[in-house]
């Protein structure tokens, strides 16, 4: 029989995941104004009724009223003259709003978000077989909304962080990346590729490297590359990491947010102490999760067990053989693929973010 404890909480789950039902259809309305460009062309014009909105967008106008109908009522869009007619009423974006749906460098912003949830709800019936099979299912499959999504998530603190703050405070890093002769920095598994385009930005002398054996994503880091005005000391290669012939001197390796999702993370960190100089550093950025499993956990914990169980660990597991680290890599586990990568320690860095660590590969 059911006690007044167990009660209380079935009302609570089933309140929760209404809540979390309601925000993930909320999220892919965000979606549809990001990739319509409702919101840009609402705050470049001020205000809109329907129609106004629809011809600016090329949008048709009966979608757009309801959209912004929707938008208004979810406390995202303003409407000042919510008593006219459907069709007269005048909607807006208050201040604050535009920097959180549209500016890619503001910390505030969130939409890539939308954008993974939308890549991750694709692929689903490919995750649900992977269940099924024990395959995976490649990065590549994500699409263009999932590159996307990764490089823009973390465009804003590459741009804003990484150059001001991160490196700076590894002292000896950011002296060398300062000094002459220059110096040249491998960023291995770049993505997007905006983590080497911010490091050339913030040392107007280094050289970079960009590896990733994502075609698409090397192709998108090219066109990222374009117009930055470090074009020429910015280089992006199709490459496997993990390849053992890869070779170099670079005073500074980096592997931002991607280690947990390469299926053979001890041969790629081996290989990587055959890119970096003698005197050089390897910097890892990976997730901040807990020493331990703890159940529940608080909320980062929770997102990077999403983002595993509908991304990472697919991908992870989407080569054989594989690792299948998924994104919850603690550091312990770090810790073990250096050593067996014959890194001699692994030094936590003194960098404070709420969802990444920090870590130096020492050789
Ligand atoms: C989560 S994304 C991170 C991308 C980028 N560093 C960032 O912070 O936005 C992981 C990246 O690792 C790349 N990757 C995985 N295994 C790799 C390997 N063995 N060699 C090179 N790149 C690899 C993927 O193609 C993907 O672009």
């Amino acid at each position: 029989m059911a006690t007044d404890t167990d009660t209380a909480a079935r009302d609570a789950l089933a309140e929760r995941l209404f809540g979390a039902a309601l925000g993930a259809y909320e999220i892919m309305t965000v979606h549809l104004g990001d990739r319509l460009g409702l919101y840009r062309a609402l705050r470049e014009r001020g205000e809109a009724t329907p129609a106004e909105l629809a011809a600016e967008t090329g949008t048709h106008e009966r979608y757009v009223r309801e959209w912004l109908e929707q938008q208004a009522v979810a406390g995202i869009l303003k409407v000042d003259d919510a008593g006219a007619a459907p069709d007269e009423r005048r909607y807006r974006l208050p201040p604050g709003h535009g920097e959180v749906l549209i500016d890619r460098d503001s910390l505030a912003h969130v939409t890539p978000m939308a954008r993974f949830g939308v890549s991750f709800a694709s692929v689903l019936p490919d995750v649900e077989e992977a269940f099924r099979t024990g395959g995976g299912v490649p990065w590549e499959d994500y699409g263009e909304l999932g590159r996307d999504a990764q490089g823009d998530a973390n465009r804003p603190l590459f741009a804003n962080l990484l150059g001001s703050e991160w490196l700076p405070a590894i002292p000896d890093v950011h002296e060398r990346l300062v000094a002459d002769p220059p110096a040249r920095v491998a960023d291995v598994a770049c993505g997007a590729g905006w983590s080497s385009i911010a490091i050339a930005r913030a040392y107007p002398k280094v050289t970079v490297d960009g590896y990733d054996l994502d075609e698409s994503s090397v192709e998108l880091a090219r066109a990222n590359l374009a117009g930055t005005e470090v074009e020429d000391r910015v280089a992006f290669h199709l490459r496997d990491a993990g390849d053992p012939e890869l070779a170099g001197s670079y005073q500074l390796v980096t592997v931002f947010e991607a280690i947990h999702d390469m299926s053979q993370p001890v041969e790629v960190l081996r290989a990587l102490r055959g890119l970096v100089a003698e005197d050089g550093a390897v910097v890892v950025m990976d997730e901040r999760v807990a020493d331990v499993f703890t159940a529940p956990g608080d909320e980062v914990e929770r997102l990077m067990y999403t983002y595993s169980v509908l991304c990472c660990l697919p991908v992870g597991l989407a080569d054989t053989p594989s690792a299948g680290t998924g994104t919850v890599m603690r550091t312990d586990t770090l810790r073990r693929y250096a050593a067996d990568a014959g890194f001699a320690d692994v030094e936590v860095l003194p960098i404070e973010h709420e969802v990444f660590r920090f870590y130096r590969l020492v050789a």
